[in-house]
């Protein structure tokens, strides 16, 4: 496990500090790691009562479902839990998973009128200091919130449209320039650098040059690493097995990776808050508030670091899903590129007001959410007490609704499995169309929701646009083949591209 747990999500080494194991660490690290497994695993809360299980989920410590974390299959085990034990499955001792709208209102869209929230759990503690996404602290929270919302609202984004445009026409000169060597690339770093220049550049005001480089700083990276290590460490909580791999994780690579990219951020946050602007960014907006709020100016930057760091990965994500799904359905790419000839001639032309009201575009981009939700699990709660779905989930349950396995319940759409943009645009559609929440719904709902629809309504549009696409990667089935660990581990978008010439 120790062994396991020291190599990346991706299944390769660090390039930097590859951590040294020498085989006395190896032999303690497993024989550690049988000791607990044979021992001990703490249930996270009191067992449910009324709520269905595996027998291995219940009596042997939710072992199944840890082994579903710790392999990336915890978002497909959640649904077959889901579609085995019904609404509410509990997949360990003092843990539940949900798949319905009522019980995603019940746990996110509590704590707003009468009865307690449902907080967020210590798994979020674990991945870095406070700041909004991870402070579990109603009151902190709510601060941060009402200082960076405002700059977060639809019609604020709209003001930004013009910066993102701008970064998408500098994506499409890199592939074109690629396109003069190789007719055949994958998307994947192409898209996660775009999201990396965009959202700062939209944020901080200041153009990141990723993509011009060639390839992300290893300090943007970071996240899914922090996650995965979330994830093995979450699975043995009360174990002691935490504090071991804290103390190796230090010893190896937290004090090398880790701090240095906490401290570029960090760097690159403070400069930007001295050094002058040259237009209104989220920045420039923030800090005209930032007098009204009682937040000082360290936890404000936190803050940035934080909300800079949640963008960069779902935004990469959510565009390579679409983009895999529209050129494995060449009907639906035929009709998406007729909608956009429509109303724009290329990259250049393109407006957020009218992408935004385009329906096939938004239905292709909505479909591919709910096939394929960034976000797949939706986030672990803890219970104050209180109903969910019609049953008691009793105070200190930890409790989550996965959205996989919402976006794909039956009882809400037919043909789950399919990617079926009309459902969105046909009016006889029977489809549940609320049971498709990629942001979660309630205060702790993504602040950045209409940023990356945005995001995604403009590159996709242009993408469209400007290049005829084929997809030629090997993997056939994207939901089928991903791993997650809190958000995908996406495969290789390979595509073979052709730039569709305008006079
Ligand atoms: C398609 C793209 C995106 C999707 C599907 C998405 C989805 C989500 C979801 C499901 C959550 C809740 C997670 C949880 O509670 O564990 C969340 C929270 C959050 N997201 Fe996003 N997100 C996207 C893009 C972005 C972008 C572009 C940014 C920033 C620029 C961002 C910033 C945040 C932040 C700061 C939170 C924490 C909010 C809070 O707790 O109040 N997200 N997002």
């Amino acid at each position: 496990m120790v062994f396991l747990a020291l190599y990346l999500p991706s299944g390769q080494m660090p390039d930097i500090y590859p951590p040294v194991i020498s085989l006395p660490v190896l032999v303690i690290g497993l024989a550690l790691f049988l000791v607990i497994l044979t021992v001990q695993l703490l249930p996270k809360g009191p067992v449910i009562k009324g709520v269905p299980g595996s027998f291995s989920d219940l009596f042997l410590c939710g072992s199944a479902t840890k082994f579903a974390f710790l392999s990336g299959r915890s978002a497909h085990h959640f649904h077959a839990l889901h579609e085995s034990y019904g609404k509410i499955a509990r997949f360990a001792p003092g843990q539940a998973t949900t798949n319905t709208i009522k019980a995603l209102r019940n746990i996110y869209g509590s704590g707003t009128g009468k009865g307690a929230a449902f907080l967020k759990t210590g798994f979020y503690k674990s991945i870095s200091r406070r700041n909004v996404f991870t402070a579990s602290d109603p009151h902190y929270h709510t601060s941060v919130r009402k200082l960076f919302g405002p700059s977060m609202t639809p019609g604020n984004m709209s003001a930004h449209a013009g910066v993102v445009r701008e970064c998408i026409l500098r994506l499409h000169d890199v592939i074109k320039e690629k396109l003069n060597k190789n007719d055949t690339l994958v998307l994947n770093d192409l898209l996660y650098c775009h999201s990396v220049d965009t959202v700062s550049e939209v944020l901080l005001g200041k153009p990141l040059g990723c993509l011009k480089r060639g390839k992300p700083y290893f300090w943007t990276e970071q996240l899914p690493r922090i996650f995965f290590w979330a994830t093995v460490r979450d699975q043995f909580q009360g174990s002691g097995v935490p504090s071991v791999m804290k103390w190796l994780l230090r010893r190896f690579l937290r004090k090398g990776i880790r701090a240095r990219a906490e401290n570029a951020r960090m760097r690159l946050i403070n400069e930007q808050l001295k050094a002058p602007h040259h237009r209104r960014d989220i920045m420039v907006e923030v800090m005209e508030r930032a007098g009204e709020s009682d937040l000082p100016q360290e936890e404000i930057a936190e803050n940035f670091s934080a909300i800079m760091l949640a963008g960069f990965h779902t935004t990469q994500n959510a565009l390579c899903a679409v983009i895999y799904f529209v050129l494995t359905h060449p009907e639906a790419h035929a009709k998406l590129v007729r909608e956009l000839q429509s109303v724009f001639s290329s990259a250049e032309d393109i407006s957020g007001d009218v992408a935004q009201q385009l329906p096939y575009l938004n239905a292709v981009i909505t479909e591919a959410l709910r096939l394929y939700p960034p976000v797949p699990l939706g986030g672990p709660r803890v219970s104050p007490g209180a109903y969910v779905d019609g049953t008691y989930i009793p105070a200190g349950t930890e409790i989550c609704t996965s959205l996989y396995a919402m976006h794909h319940n039956p009882e809400y759409f037919s043909a789950p499995y399919e990617f079926i943009p009309e459902r969105w645009t046909e009016p006889g559609s029977t489809d549940n169309k609320e049971a498709v929440q990629p942001f979660l719904v309630g205060s702790r709902a993504c602040i950045a929701k209409y940023f990356a629809k945005q995001m995604m309504q403009l590159t996709l549009a242009a993408f469209f646009l400007d290049f005829d696409a084929e997809y030629v990667g090997r993997v056939k089935d994207w939901q089928k083949d991903s791993r997650c660990y809190a958000f995908w581990e996406l495969p290789e978008l390979k595509v073979k591209l052709n730039s569709r010439h305008h006079a």
